[in-house]
């Protein structure tokens, strides 16, 4: 079939366009790793910056996984970078929209890019963050070139989205109401999210990281209407790094073998959340109220440029810290929500943590601050029954009291109720764990979706 070595060595190779955010680099980061597993020559393309960003915080990825992806650096114009406003009630990150914004003028450089590729190769592959879609859209103009739409929220989130944008009810029957769609963004961001609408269109598929165990009945609605345009869906995920392939070794690592199983709740917000003094001071309070052992990484929120220093240091109460660990930088939490310590996760559950949390079989005390999350809550509160709601979205603008999340932490961490979840919890675990081993149901639509690139 092959006309000459060269050819068939070169046969097919993808290219990965990641947002310039923490949560889409890495995960696009993770895809591209397990796609060039499968022999499969893989271009991560994006600024230097955050080609640069992405490899420096490969958490328990294998390095040498990450040695063979191919990184191809655009020229981006510079962005600003503002620190993010603690103060503000809207979380969502504006301080981003510079950098991600910026993203819309690589349009011409990654179709030379794309041109360039489609010569060398026989199939280009373009898997491409949802909100590049504006980037990537002269795919159609090349008749050896195809895209694929990673879509890195949850499948119950982006039917949410979809509904709520066109003002439809939710498809598929929910327990309670849904949280409001309202609040989840800044006014400027919905301009940008249109801009990509049209483009995405020319998409010849979707991945999506998650798992039908999960999210079964949502992938199926979704799967049904793509289908209806002649485009397939896979659900791959979570295909986690296997933490027994990294030894990274860290110092909150430590500080965790030395405790009781179960015995500590894991508080992080991720990388796009920011919290005001008075709502560090309540939080603190909480924590030390319940008496439960904490992790809690306290960080400010990522600016557009990562690398570009001075970054705001919350103080703490006095005094505070003696029944737990603060951390102040990046911190592995993959492996810590692997710990055998950790009894539970206080989070503002973007997807990545939820996914962890799931495939770790830790219950949550969800706390959800912008865009997907208030739906990832709905999600994981009373649909997968692994968590406890810490502050309903409609309650929003109000700040959440230390006896709130002292009551919230208790329960989680030592009742009857918490126990109850957090069995849950380790019962999905073992579910996903065996869908996403080899042979496993999500594995197979990995390589279902590796046979349909390679076809
Ligand atoms: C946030 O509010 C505190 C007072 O509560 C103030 O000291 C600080 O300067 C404010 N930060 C910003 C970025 O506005
Ligand atoms: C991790 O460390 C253990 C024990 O030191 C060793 O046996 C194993 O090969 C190491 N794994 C990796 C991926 O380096
Ligand atoms: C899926 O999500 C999990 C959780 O964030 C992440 O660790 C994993 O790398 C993702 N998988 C892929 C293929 O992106």
């Amino acid at each position: 079939m092959t006309t000459n070595n060269e050819r068939q060595s070169a046969a097919v190779a993808v290219i990965a366009v990641p947002l310039p955010a923490q949560g889409h680099l890495n995960q696009m980061l993770q895809l591209s790793s397990l796609i060039s597993s499968h022999g499969v020559p893989v271009y991560y393309a994006g600024s230097a910056l955050h080609n640069r960003q992405a490899r420096s915080r490969i958490n328990a990825l294998n390095p040498q996984e990450v040695a063979r992806i191919n990184f191809h650096d655009f020229p981006i114009p510079p962005f600003l970078s503002p620190p993010p406003n603690p103060n503000s009630t809207n979380k969502f990150p504006t301080q981003l929209a510079p950098a991600t914004e910026a993203t819309l003028s690589l349009r011409g450089p990654f179709a030379a890019y794309l041109e360039q590729m489609a010569h060398k190769f026989t199939r280009v592959v373009v898997i491409h963050d949802p909100l590049m879609s504006y980037v990537v859209q002269d795919v159609a103009e090349i008749p050896n070139a195809e895209s694929y739409r990673f879509v890195c929220i949850s499948a119950f989130s982006h039917i949410s989205f979809i509904c709520g944008a066109l003002g439809l009810p939710f498809p598929v029957p929910h327990p309670k109401e849904l949280p409001p769609y309202e609040g989840w963004t800044s006014e400027t961001a919905p301009k940008f999210f249109a801009i990509q609408a049209k483009p995405s269109e020319i998409r010849s598929g979707n991945i999506f990281n998650t798992s039908r165990l999960i999210e079964g009945p949502y992938m199926e609605v979704i799967e049904r209407e793509e289908l209806k345009k002649g485009r397939p869906s896979w659900a791959i995920g979570p295909i986690l790094p296997t933490s027994s392939r990294s030894n990274d070794s860290h110092e909150c690592l430590e500080w965790l073998d030395k405790q009781e199983e179960k015995s500590v709740i894991y508080v992080s917000f991720g990388t796009t959340v920011s919290l005001s003094d008075k709502e560090i001071n309540e939080l603190a309070h909480g924590l030390e109220r319940s008496r439960v052992k904490f992790l809690w990484v306290l960080r400010d929120a990522d600016k557009g440029d990562v690398f570009d220093g001075d970054v705001r240091r919350a103080e703490l109460p006095e005094g505070f810290g003696e029944n737990g660990m603060v951390v102040r930088e990046w911190a592995p939490q993959p492996q810590i929500l692997g710990h055998p310590s950790i009894g539970g996760f206080m989070t503002h559950c973007g997807w990545n943590s939820c996914v962890e949390s799931v495939t770790a079989g830790v219950p949550m005390a969800a706390w959800p601050m912008h865009s997907d999350q208030p739906r990832n809550a709905a999600l994981v509160a009373d649909i997968l029954k692994t968590g406890i709601v810490v502050r309903e979205w409609k309650d929003r603008f109000e700040l959440v009291k230390a006896s709130r999340i002292e009551n919230v932490v208790r329960r989680l961490m030592a009742s009857e109720e918490g126990k109850e979840m957090r069995k849950t919890a380790e019962e999905l675990s073992a579910a996903v764990r065996r869908a996403t081993d080899l042979g496993g149901a999500s594995r197979i639509e990995l390589d279902s979706f590796i046979a349909h690139i390679t076809r």
